[in-house]
């Protein structure tokens, strides 16, 4: 796929078939991801994969009562109160894999080093005909450490962008973009 076709056809999928990604497959897009460029070159990026689909079952429920505990009136995601607590609602739209980019606490600018690692292995998986979705939903509970504890990400590590990756099932509309702001050309 040409990169441009990529990214304008790229988008965040949330409907998966059983199909699991394989091994190799998560590797690739890993060895993608660490394709993206770093502030100083300090690479510092760690992953952890879920593919335990009764974890990801557990992790989902375990977000939920997290994100409504710690729900305050004026977060935006307020509004999703009701989507939240429908025990129907999995957060990771039972995608069979999960990676977490996690930010090393070397990194002058980690989150940015990690977003674009993780932007590198999305529009990678899309290139191989996979979906992939961010869900900012779970970055706090994953946070969470006895969370880091149970998934052997260290203490000092941030979970910066979590992202799930499976193979797409049914059609995505296009999702519209607003014109660019650009605010001087000078
Ligand atoms: C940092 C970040 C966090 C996101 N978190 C979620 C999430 O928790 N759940 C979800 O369904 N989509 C999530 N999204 C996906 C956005 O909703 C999506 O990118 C946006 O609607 C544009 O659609 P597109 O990705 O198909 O172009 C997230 C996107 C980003 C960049």
């Amino acid at each position: 796929m040409d990169l441009m076709d990529a990214i304008y056809s790229r988008r965040s999928v949330r409907s998966y078939t059983d199909q699991q990604v394989e091994k190799p497959v998560v590797e690739s897009l890993i060895q993608a991801a660490v394709q993206a460029p770093s502030a100083l070159n300090q690479q510092p990026w760690a992953f952890a994969v879920v593919q335990d689909g009764k974890l990801l079952a557990q992790y989902s429920n375990r977000v939920k009562a997290h994100v409504l505990k710690t729900l305050k009136p004026q977060s935006p995601l307020y509004n999703h109160r009701e989507e939240l607590a429908n025990p129907e609602y999995n957060v990771f739209y039972n995608a069979g894999t999960l990676i977490i980019v996690c930010a090393k606490p070397e990194g002058v600018h980690a989150e940015e080093d990690c977003s674009l690692a993780a932007q590198n292995l999305m529009l990678a998986a899309h290139a191989m005909g996979l979906g992939t979705c961010p869900i900012g939903f779970a970055r706090p509970w994953l946070n969470l450490a006895r969370t880091k504890r149970a998934l052997a990400i260290p203490q000092d590590y941030t979970v910066v962008f979590p992202v799930i990756v499976g193979y797409p099932m049914g059609d995505r509309p296009p999702v519209a973009r607003r014109e660019p702001e650009i605010v001087s050309w000078r």
